[in-house]
């Protein structure tokens, strides 16, 4: 017996080993670390079983028969992350570059079969070359298993994706079909199609980072929703991530024992909004002083800034959070901020989470680049977001609430449940300069009669008065006690239950 249980643990090493000790050795000297160095420091310590650690490729083509290495690239399993079951897989890139044959996609599909029957998040860590070549369609079949899982598993549990390393083709469209993606900075790309395809199809020259690196996916594309310094960072905010997220779509919210005074009263709040209206602040003030200990995961930090999404918690219950963000083009909803964050609105409803929405948004922004762009359909997607999501919706209007901005920002008429506005709230149909020159075109000459026609709009319209006056705001509420009117408003809406007609699916636009 003994020979035996020595026998297994030879083949373990020897599994735990990848590629080999070079390619581990390759692998740290680019700055990364090896496949079960990264789940190791995901998971609590100790906590991770490993499955199907002896799984190896049948391709006997292009002299693979003799070429075959336990675990065959990817390495899965499950652990804990904070006590709370995750499963996970890692591609291990010193084996066959991490690519995916059919054998491995089996030992994913596997995975992502078990998380969704078992409803708990699958977090995929990807450094990999894409298909197997060898194998050819066998591994685009094997991808296409993965994708319809990853279809499957939408909405009904988290599905994160870790980019630590190249990812290409059939390797992006699953991390595209989880809730997130994040990147290491330096050192992960993402693309279709590499530099080279690009040289030869469109005589491009691009590196892989200008192509699809960090700088490219969490700033321009969108892609990504954040990037980090290192594999060490990354792996230590995705454990942070998962801390907020339920583990699936009836689980609830987790709750985490918390030390901050729900009375907290927050007096600086009181004079966050500027007398002169046009002057920015930061509306991460707001929300660092309103979350419990200014703990506040942020999203696309980097992406259309105008708009800010992320989780905090209140109460030690997860939330989400939209708020325009005054500092960055004055707030105004255009195309990107619309999709971001019309995505996470969505991702919040399918999971539960009670959505806080901090408004001051100027409007719309106007011209023919957002016009040809397609600003109509990007900003009805946050409209159809707001108005299909059935979580609890808290909103406050601290300053401007203009024009359509004005309903889309989950206002009472799309089904807001509670919406509070601050004195310093100004909701119109648009500021009171552009709503008096369209009036007053004729008086435009004369700049009295025109700043008499200003102050009298102003004095009319820039308060929450008169939407308070039809009850489209619940209720004017003093900036200092912001916290703990949320955190009694989420309390009150926790039993909360409304239902869409029934419907296959809506057809939001895309
Ligand atoms: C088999 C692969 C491989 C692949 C890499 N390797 N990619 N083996 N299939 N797709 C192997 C290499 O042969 C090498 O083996 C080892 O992995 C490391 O690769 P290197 O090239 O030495 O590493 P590096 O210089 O860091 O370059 C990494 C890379 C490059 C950029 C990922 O390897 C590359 O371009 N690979 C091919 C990418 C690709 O075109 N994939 C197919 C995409 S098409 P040894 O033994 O030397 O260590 C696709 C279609 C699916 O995915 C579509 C579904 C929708």
């Amino acid at each position: 017996m003994q020979k035996i249980l020595e026998e297994l643990e030879k083949r373990r090493e020897t599994a735990r080993m990848g590629g080999g000790k070079a390619r581990i050795e390759r692998q740290h000297a680019k700055g990364k670390l090896a496949a079960r160095e990264r789940i190791g420091l995901l998971l609590d310590e100790g906590s991770f079983e490993e499955f199907d650690m002896f799984v190896e490729h049948r391709c006997t083509d292009f002299g693979m028969a003799d070429a075959t290495i336990p675990g065959d690239g990817v390495v899965t399993g499950w652990g804990t992350v904070n006590g709370r079951i995750v499963y996970v897989f890692a591609k291990d890139f010193t084996v066959f570059g991490g690519s995916l044959s059919e054998a491995h996609a089996r030992k994913i599909t596997k995975l992502q079969d078990m998380a969704l029957q078992n409803r708990a998040p699958v977090i995929g860590i990807f450094d990999a070359g894409g298909a197997r070549i060898q194998e050819g369609v066998a591994a685009l079949g094997g991808y296409g298993e993965v994708f319809w899982r990853n279809v499957q598993a939408s909405g009904v549990i988290p599905q994160i994706s870790l980019i630590m390393g190249p990812c290409a083709g059939g390797d992006v469209y699953s991390p595209a079909m989880t809730d997130f993606i994040f990147m290491v900075k330096d050192t992960s790309y993402m693309f279709v199609t590499g530099p080279d395809v690009v040289k030869t199809v469109t005589n491009e020259e691009v590196s892989a980072e200008e192509l699809g690196g960090a700088s490219v996916h969490a700033v321009k594309s969108s892609i990504a929703d954040g990037a980090y310094e290192n594999d060490l960072e990354a792996l230590r905010q995705m454990r942070r991530l998962i801390d907020f997220l339920p583990a699936n779509n009836t689980a609830g919210v987790p709750v985490w024992p918390g030390f901050d005074d729900i009375k907290r009263a927050e007096m600086s709040l009181d004079t966050l909004i500027p007398t002169n209206p046009n002057q920015p602040y930061d509306m991460h003030e707001l929300i660092l002083k309103v979350l419990d200990e200014g703990d506040f995961f942020e999203l696309q930090e980097k992406f259309a800034a105008n708009i800010i999404t992320g989780f905090g918690r209140m109460e030690g219950r997860s939330v989400g959070i939209i708020a325009n963000q005054p500092k960055v083009l004055a707030g105004v909803l255009d195309s990107d901020a619309s999709r971001k964050a019309a995505r996470f609105v969505r991702f919040c409803d399918c999971f539960d989470i009670p959505v806080i929405t901090f408004v001051d948004v100027p409007g719309f922004l106007p011209g023919t680049a957002q016009e040809y762009g397609g600003l109509i359909k990007h900003g009805a997607k946050l409209l159809f977001a707001y108005a299909e999501a059935t979580v609890p919706k808290l909103t406050v209007i601290t300053r401007k609430a203009y024009g359509g901005a004005y309903d889309v920002m989950s206002s009472k008429h799309i089904r807001g449940d509670l919406n509070y506005a601050w004195p310093s709230a100004e909701i119109a149909v648009m500021g009171a300069k552009g709503a008096v020159e369209i009036l007053y075109r004729s008086e435009l000459g004369d700049k009295d009669k025109i700043a008499a026609r200003i102050k009298e709009y102003e004095t009319r319209f820039a308060n929450p008065f008169v939407a308070a006056e039809r009850g489209y705001i619940d209720e004017v509420i003093l900036p200092h006690n912001t916290r703990l009117r949320l955190i009694r408003g989420l309390k009150m809406l926790a039993g909360k239950k409304a239902q869409a007609p029934w419907k296959k699916h809506d057809n939001i636009p895309l």
